[in-house]
């Protein structure tokens, strides 16, 4: 159900009917007065101007023949030229009774209509390099990445996900080397690298300062890249580790990803060499200084110097460009895609600026499918700068989601103190973990933002735990009412204003989906379930529901409109990855 889609359709038909050309903007949105009506359609203006006639009689006459018999009780011709309409009550009771039945919510699934097919969407999210312990820059990617492949899936498209691990590469070398001493001294694996950090601080100062070192950890880069059975085993120990460390961490953020997700670099490596050659071929790559480059003339600075893309190093060695230009023809090839999307920090917007231009140049990736890389911004401690430890350190994610924890207890046992420790866990494991990821999805992605535990944790303003406490209050009347949550025979009736705005915002969740996929913003909607939450809140207070002398009917469809509007706060915030509970 898309009542901006439904109207748009009614008013363009109208304004083809009045002698516009049939690709006419009817410029439907939702209005953001009462006054303007609930929809406005303001396309009249623009096709006036382009018509030189006068807007207003030319929407007078768009009036005659816009039938929204039905549907609206109430068109206005306003001001130079708009058209302000206000939606019929008793329609919108229909459509929310309507919705409330369905295992969607009203949102219409691709490949249910002719023209809104169903996409295979490679989704290329998380991502974290192996050799390291994921830290904070990967949470961003991790959880906008995994919000957008659900609200991709909600809305019925096939996604891929693709875990693009950074699991090879030269640090591999003196990382090798150095676990293979540990495993001669008898240390076993697992507790080696139990703290990864740690582990590749040890190797590094190893390759840095000690004699022979560097040259052994070069040694076993040779050996690795040359398939040296002995050195793979080793390899496979560690990437099979620190993976283990990233599960670790997915689980605690309730993030899909899972190990069949994991499309590591190194699975590109036997891809390379042909992919070079191919470029070669076509003349995109030239040899220059013995390196492989393409000099990329349509990303030109202002003084005409082309773009340089190495795509192999002049001792022969492969680069994280090569890797990604053979992602982008096994994303196509093989996987099928219609649509790739990737997730990083804006940081390296220019790489993939390049390699979309070089892939498409080299027929990697045909011009019908989409290639948009979503850079996000930063995470910035209170005092603006990159958020780092009181020592400057990197963050570890996993010590930063037990905070998160540990700090919801101790707000949820202060409002509660008679929860017993299981439940007091488990509640707060849920508010923890949603506050931290609400607080980073409600942001606009491109912006930098700070990182604040007291603000994310508030039960006020537009946070997990208002949502999670305006559900969990809902659930509270269904049981006072006694009312059965599985009866989808109650019918919804519309009399007060807070019931009329709660049926408009319930019947805007496609339209909001459908930005979330389009833009990869999942912000969009943690502004829409804030402002759905918030709207019940006043509901609540205007529209009495268990008082006494409320009628039958106005009980019950009181009580469905709440289920209605629970299951949807429920039902978004699991596109976020984000858990709700009956009682907090
Ligand atoms: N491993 C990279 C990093 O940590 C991100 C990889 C993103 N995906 C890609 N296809 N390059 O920055």
């Amino acid at each position: 159900m898309n009542i901006k889609q439904l109207l748009s359709e009614k008013v363009l038909a109208a304004m083809i009917a009045a002698g516009l050309p049939e690709d006419t903007n009817p410029a439907v949105s939702i209005s953001n007065r009462a006054n303007f009506g609930d929809y406005q359609a303001n396309g009249v203006m623009g096709a006036a101007k382009k018509l030189k006639t006068n807007p207003r009689e030319l929407a007078s006459k768009v009036l005659e023949h816009l039938d929204l018999n039905g549907i609206a009780d109430n068109i206005e011709l306003a001001g130079p030229g708009f058209i302000n309409i206000h939606l019929d009550k008793a329609w919108l009771a229909q459509q929310l009774t309507k919705i409330s039945k369905d295992e969607y919510l009203g949102v219409s699934q691709r490949g249910s209509s002719a023209n809104d097919k169903v996409q295979t969407v490679v989704v290329d999210y998380s991502a974290p390099n192996l050799a390291k312990e994921m830290h904070v820059g990967h949470l961003r990617s991790t959880i906008i990445g995994d919000a957008v492949v659900r609200a991709l899936e909600f809305r019925g498209d096939k996604v891929i996900r693709q875990n693009h691990m950074g699991d090879w590469g030269t640090q591999f070398g003196m990382l090798l080397a150095h676990l293979s001493d540990k495993l001669q001294a008898n240390e076993v694996a697992e507790t080696a690298l139990a703290d990864l950090e740690n582990f590749y601080r040890e190797a590094k100062v190893r390759f840095d300062e000690e004699e022979g070192f560097a040259d052994r950890a070069r040694d076993y880069v040779v050996k690795l890249q040359g398939g040296d059975a002995d050195c793979a085993k080793l390899w496979q120990q560690f990437i099979d580790i620190s993976i283990t460390h990233s599960e670790e961490i997915y689980q605690k953020l309730n993030v899909t990803l899972s190990r069949d997700d994991i499309m590591g670099e190194s699975a590109y490596n036997p891809d390379l060499p042909v992919v070079i050659d191919e470029l070669m071929t076509k003349g995109i790559a030239v040899e220059d200084q013995g390196a492989k480059v393409v000099f990329i003339d349509e990303m030109a600075n202002k003084d005409g110097e082309p773009s340089v893309f190495i795509v192999q190093k002049s001792g022969g060695g492969y680069l994280y460009a090569t890797t990604d230009l053979s992602a982008c023809r096994y994303r196509t090839d093989k996987l099928n895609a219609d649509r790739i999307v990737i997730f990083t920090d804006a940081r390296q917007a220019l790489h993939f600026k390049q390699v979309e231009l070089v892939a498409r140049k080299a027929g990697f990736l045909p011009e019908n499918v989409g290639y948009d890389h979503c850079p996000f911004g930063m995470m910035m401690g209170d005092d603006g700068k990159p958020f780092k430890t009181r020592t400057g350190g990197t963050i570890k994610l996993a010590e930063l989601l037990d905070e998160a924890i540990v700090r919801a207890k101790e707000v949820i046992s202060e409002k509660n103190p008679d929860y017993d420790q299981e439940t007091l866990n488990e509640i707060s494991r849920k508010v923890g973990i949603g506050a931290v990821k609400f607080a980073d999805l409600s942001k606009n992605r491109t912006s930098d933002y700070i990182f604040n535990w007291k603000t994310m944790l508030s039960f006020e303003g537009a946070t997990a735990p208002y949502l999670q406490y305006a559900y969990s209050r809902i659930q509270s009347i269904f049981t006072k009412a006694d009312f059965n949550r599985n009866d989808d025979g109650n019918i919804i009736t519309i009399i007060e204003p807070q019931e009329k705005a709660l049926a408009l915002k319930l019947l805007q969740l496609e339209d909001v989906i459908d930005a979330v996929v389009s833009e990869c913003t999942p912000n969009l909607l943690c502004n829409y379930l804030y402002e759905l939450a918030s709207l019940y809140m006043s509901f609540y207070e205007a529209c009495p529901i268990l008082k006494e002398g409320i009628s039958s009917e106005t009980k019950q469809s009181r009580l469905a409109l709440c289920l209605l509007i629970s299951k949807t706060l429920k039902q978004g915030l699991d596109v976020l990855g984000i858990d709700v509970m009956d009682r907090m």
